[in-house]
């Protein structure tokens, strides 16, 4: 451990059980010394494991629908009395498609559901950084993070509608970015994060065959949520403090590929029987 983050605050949205990539930045956090509050829907903890995340690492938990203004100003300020000064570092690692839930095909989307996954999955990034803004509540070069994926940019079908609401999520963080750079000094930057065996990323339709075909698309393979969170810790460091608007690509190399011999040689195999 390098000791990166120690004396710097923050609040981490999106941790719902070992296996979530906000679970594992936790750890990741509180190993670099960083303090922190924890995060999330009301419903999610009455389903989730987030009390045994916060005494293993000895935060409190502040629970807030990321998609109420209210619930948000309520985390802010309440996380900046527990955490005893302003906000260093925010990870919003939240997804949900209604229409991914419920079976609904992209080209007949229920635009309720659209609407309501949008809202969680995308706006919710402006709501957050909205209230941050308002009350000043980041310190002098923070870092704001939000988890993004590749459909953004490339066609994944089964991604439905979840890839408008990265592309929209992606558009957020640069456009907040500007006025948060310009006027407080903040960074706000997405992590493009390999598929990662988790309750949202398993909820995908194909998830295994697009898991198999990006690791061996990859040169490195794809990266863990593990690595995700070591990636992020980097990013909510002093050792990152010029990087903002940008998406950032955390993927084995995959962004950059356009065939890899394993793929092929898979391909091939398959012709031939
Ligand atoms: N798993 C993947 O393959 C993958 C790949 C790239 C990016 N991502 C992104 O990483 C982020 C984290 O997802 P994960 O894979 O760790 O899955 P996860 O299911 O563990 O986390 C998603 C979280 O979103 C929270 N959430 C849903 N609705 C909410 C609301 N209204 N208010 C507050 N929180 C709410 C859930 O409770 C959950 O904790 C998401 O943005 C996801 O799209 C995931």
């Amino acid at each position: 451990m390098y000791n990166l983050l120690k004396g710097k605050r923050g609040i981490i949205f999106g941790a719902l059980d070992a296996n979530s990539i906000a679970w594992k930045t936790a750890e990741r956090v509180h190993e670099e010394g960083g303090t922190f509050v924890l995060t999330n829907a009301p419903i999610a903890m009455r389903m989730g494991t987030i009390g045994e995340l916060a005494s293993k690492t000895g935060s409190q938990i502040v629970p807030a629908d990321a998609t109420s203004v209210d619930d948000l100003e309520n985390l802010v300020l309440k996380s900046m009395e527990i955490l005893g000064g302003k906000i260093d570092f925010v990870l919003h690692s939240i997804g949900m498609s209604v229409n991914v839930r419920k079976g609904m095909h992209y080209t007949a989307e229920n635009y309720d559901f659209t609407a309501k996954g949008w809202d969680v999955s995308a706006l919710s990034f402006h709501k957050v950084m909205s209230v941050l803004y308002k009350h000043q509540a980041m310190n002098e070069w923070g870092s704001i993070v939000a988890l993004t994926y590749m459909a953004a940019q490339r066609v994944f079908p089964d991604y439905n509608d979840m890839a408008d609401n990265k592309a929209y999520l992606e558009s957020v963080a640069r456009s907040f970015g500007y006025f948060f750079g310009r006027d407080y000094k903040v960074r706000v930057n997405t992590i493009s994060q390999s598929p990662t065996p988790t309750t949202a990323g398993t909820g995908v339709k194909g998830f295994d065959g697009f898991f198999a075909y990006a690791d061996k698309m990859s040169p490195l393979g794809n990266a863990t949520a593990q690595e995700c969170a070591d990636y992020t810790v980097s990013l909510f460091s002093d050792l990152t403090k010029k990087v903002t608007l940008q998406n950032l690509y955390h993927d084995g190399g995959f962004s950059n590929m356009g065939v890899s011999n394993m793929v092929m040689d898979t391909f091939m195999e398959n012709q031939s029987e």
